[in-house]
């Protein structure tokens, strides 16, 4: 695992934004795994800026988020597929066809998982998966205890995430209280893996994933297993490291 301390969270943006690029001008047609919520905004701002000037083509690229809410509307301003169309399709200037969101207002939840992951499967592969880490260590929405093993299924939300994310919503009782979320095990799979945290709220998550025993308890620790893991984090997300 190899962590990147930055002096602050533009820095952490930039940083990783170069390691996206770096996998992408690698790959013929590269594969991006996505995250939302507030960490990676940076980084998308930075590609945005590469793929304005010229510094880098997205427009063959294919992406898969991590999760999507269920029993929201997709439509709604505030659901994945919502986000990542303001925040990565349209900046990054990315084939909207090509960028795919898991259904969580689909009628059979279990099949829409599993046709997620064969979707995955049959573009080849994620060759970089962003990430973020929920205050409690979750990454997509795996939260303690998920198994290492796991595959895109049916999540209930932790209520500390349920609290974390009251921000993008008007009360506690607007945030859904489950999802589907990408696996552990499918996020392992990944070619790289790129997780990025700023703020003091994520020193203990970023500790004990980073320095801890591997524990489902704190879900990123499994990212030590990982061959090509990267953690970018800025001097208030690293303070509670050895
Ligand atoms: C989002 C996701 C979550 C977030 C995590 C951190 O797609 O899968 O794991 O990355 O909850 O959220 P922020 O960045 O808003 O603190």
């Amino acid at each position: 695992m190899e962590i990147v301390i930055c002096p602050d969270a533009d820095e952490v943006g930039r940083v990783a934004a170069a390691k996206v690029a770096q996998v992408c001008r690698a790959a013929e047609t590269p594969v991006l795994g996505l995250a939302t919520g507030s960490s990676p905004l940076a980084i998308y701002r930075h590609l945005q800026a590469m793929v304005a000037d010229g510094r880098l083509d997205l427009s063959g690229a294919s992406a898969f988020a991590l999760d999507e809410y269920v029993g929201l509307d997709p439509a709604h301003p505030e659901s994945y597929r919502s986000v990542i169309h303001r925040t990565v399709t349209e900046p990054l200037g990315l084939d909207p066809a090509r960028v795919h969101v898991p259904d969580g207002a689909a009628d059979d939840l279990e099949e829409a998982a599993a046709a997620y992951d064969r979707a995955i499967r049959d573009a080849g592969g994620v060759d970089v998966q962003i990430l973020g880490i929920g205050s409690n260590g979750h990454i997509g929405f795996n939260e303690p205890t998920s198994s290492f093993a796991s595959r895109t299924r049916i999540k209930t939300l932790a209520e500390r995430t349920r609290l974390d994310n009251q921000r993008f919503f008007d009360s506690l009782e607007e945030v859904p209280t489950h999802c589907l979320t990408q696996g552990l095990g499918t996020i392992m799979e990944a070619r790289h893996v790129l997780l990025v945290a700023q703020g003091a709220n994520k020193a203990p998550a970023v500790a004990a994933s980073v320095e801890g025993p591997v524990s489902s308890m704190w879900p990123a620790s499994v990212l030590q297993f990982h061959q090509h893991a990267t953690v970018v984090v800025d001097e208030e997300a690293a303070a509670q490291l050895q």
